[in-house]
C-alpha cells in the first residue's frame, strides 16, 4: 500500500482546507481542532495528515518528508524553493498581497523602509519599480511598525481589510492574488503516481464543485 503524507497549513487555511479533503474523501479520524497532535492519519488507510505552520509546509514537500502540500501562494512566492510541483489552485483562502501605509501620508521620497515577514517578495517588488529599499524583517504584526516609525510601509496580506483600518493603515500598491494552492514533491510524484494523481483529481474536481 503506498503511504502518502499530507502536509497542511494550520489556521486560517486549514479551516477552509478540511472541507475540500471531506468532498476529496480525505477525513483524518479524529477533530484535528480538539488535539495537540501533529500527525493525522484518515479514513483512506496509508493517507495521514501533518499540521504545520505554513512557511514549514514547502519545506516539508521540498526534501520529500511530506509528498503533498497545501499552502498560500504567499508562502510559495516567498519560499521560491524548486523541489514541488504547484498543480493546483484550491480556490481557497483567498487574499491580497499588497503594500500598506499610514492612511492620508503621500508616498516617502527617498530611501524607503519597509517592514515585512516576507523580505524575497518585497526584495522582487520594490526592485521592478526601481525603488530602493531598507527591508526590515518581523515575524508578526507588522501593522505596528508604521505606526512607530520602525518603517514608513508594509508589505502583508489583506483579506478583509479591518486589520489595516484598525491601526490607521491603507493599502497603496497590488503585489499579487493569493489563494491556497497544493504542491507536491517533484521524486514522490513519480514514484507514487498513481496514489498523488488520484488525491490531486479528487481534489481538482471538490474545487470545481
Ligand atoms: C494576517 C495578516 C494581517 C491580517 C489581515 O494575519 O498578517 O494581520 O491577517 O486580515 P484582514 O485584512 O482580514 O484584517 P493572520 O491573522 O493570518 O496572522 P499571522 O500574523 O500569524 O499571519
Amino acid at each position: 500500500m503506498t503511504q502518502i503524507t499530507l502536509a497542511l497549513t494550520k489556521g486560517r487555511i486549514l479551516k477552509e482546507t478540511l472541507p475540500l479533503l471531506k468532498k476529496a474523501g480525505i477525513e483524518p479520524v479524529e477533530d484535528i481542532f480538539a488535539s495537540r497532535k501533529l500527525v493525522f492519519p484518515t479514513t483512506i488507510k496509508g493517507t495521514r495528515l501533518l499540521i504545520l505552520r505554513g512557511s514549514d509546509v514547502p519545506t516539508y514537500v521540498q526534501f520529500g518528508a511530506a509528498d503533498i502540500g497545501i499552502a498560500g501562494k504567499d508562502v510559495l512566492l516567498e519560499d521560491q524553493g524548486d523541489g514541488y510541483y504547484e498543480p493546483l489552485d484550491l480556490g481557497i483562502a483567498r487574499c491580497q498581497l499588497m503594500t500598506a501605509v499610514p492612511k492620508g501620508v503621500s508616498s516617502h521620497n527617498g530611501r524607503l523602509r519597509v517592514a515585512t515577514k516576507y523580505i524575497n517578495v518585497a526584495r522582487r517588488f520594490y526592485a521592478e519599480q526601481g525603488r530602493q529599499a531598507d527591508l526590515i524583517k518581523l515575524y508578526g504584526a507588522m501593522e505596528l511598525a508604521p505606526i512607530l516609525d520602525l518603517a514608513h510601509e508594509i508589505v502583508d496580506i489583506v483579506d478583509t481589510g479591518n486589520t489595516l483600518k484598525a491601526n490607521g493603515l491603507e493599502t497603496r500598491d497590488h503585489i499579487a492574488d493569493i489563494s491556497a494552492r497544493l504542491i507536491v514533491n517533484k521524486a514522490a510524484f513519480k514514484t507514487k503516481f498513481n496514489a498523488i494523481q488520484s488525491i490531486v483529481n479528487s481534489l481538482s474536481k471538490s474545487v470545481s464543485i
